[in-house]
């Protein structure tokens, strides 16, 4: 499978790429076809106002790498593993531009629009975010951010690894090993099982039995 790592921090040998590169060892280890990318060589601008500053055909007018990065790298991909800074108990600013600008390339005018968003379903997607406080909390925000935009792109949000440290390549000291756990993601990017049962979901009371020694799917717990 093709496997596309976003590193977002300006930081380029800082934490979330330390754990970019673990998740991309853990793939490649899989077998995967894995590339890996820094955003800042092809994200420089944000979003502007569309109606005033894409051209005549509907196309995005910002100049940067930003199309290229989309319909080379990410659109072929059939997962992304995506690393962030915590900031400000957010994702980096450049990594939202990235969110914010599939806007320009997702709507009804775009000339690649559809292609766009038929490609962007479907992915499987793996979060690694690096940060210096260990509070629960300080990272839920940016949790539930990437929980909920893979929902909205029907994308499988396969797990998200935080790894603690804040001077440079300090995540390798975190005793919770984040490095291990990012390789460990990476490794099974595309066997992870993800769930999002509804109160009719037909299922099996086992969850990880073979389909022979598994009760029916009526059965009660
Ligand atoms: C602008 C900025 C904002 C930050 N905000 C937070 C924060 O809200 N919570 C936190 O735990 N760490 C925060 N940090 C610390 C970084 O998340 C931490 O140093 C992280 O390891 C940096 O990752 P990097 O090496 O990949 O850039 C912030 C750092 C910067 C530069």
């Amino acid at each position: 499978m093709k496997v596309l790592a976003i590193s977002s921090s300006p930081r380029r040998d800082g934490n979330s790429s330390a754990l970019a590169e673990a998740a991309v060892k853990g793939a490649v280890e899989a077998g995967h076809e894995v590339e890996s990318v820094h955003l800042a060589d092809y994200v420089t601008g944000m979003l502007d106002d569309c109606r005033r500053c894409r051209g005549a055909d509907g196309a995005c007018g910002i100049g940067d790498g930003y199309e290229r990065l989309l319909m080379d790298h990410v659109v072929p991909a059939d997962a992304l593993i995506i690393a962030t800074p915590l900031y400000w108990y957010g994702m980096n600013g450049r990594l939202k531009s990235f969110f914010d600008r599939l806007f320009c390339y997702t709507s009804g005018s775009s000339p690649v629009g559809e292609e766009v968003s038929a490609a962007l379903q479907g992915k499987r997607v793996a979060a690694l975010i690096a940060c210096e406080e260990s509070y629960r909390g300080a990272t839920l925000g940016v949790e539930a951010q990437f929980q909920e935009l893979t929902r909205y792109l029907h994308q499988e949000l396969v797990g998200v690894v935080v790894g603690i440290g804040n001077s440079r390549g300090e995540v390798a000291s975190d005793p919770s090993r984040p490095l291990e756990r990012a390789a460990d993601l990476g490794r099974r990017l595309f066997e992870i099982r993800v769930t999002d049962y509804r109160l009719d979901t037909p299922r099996s009371n086992r969850v990880w039995g073979s389909p022979e020694t598994a009760a029916p799917a009526d059965e009660t717990y």
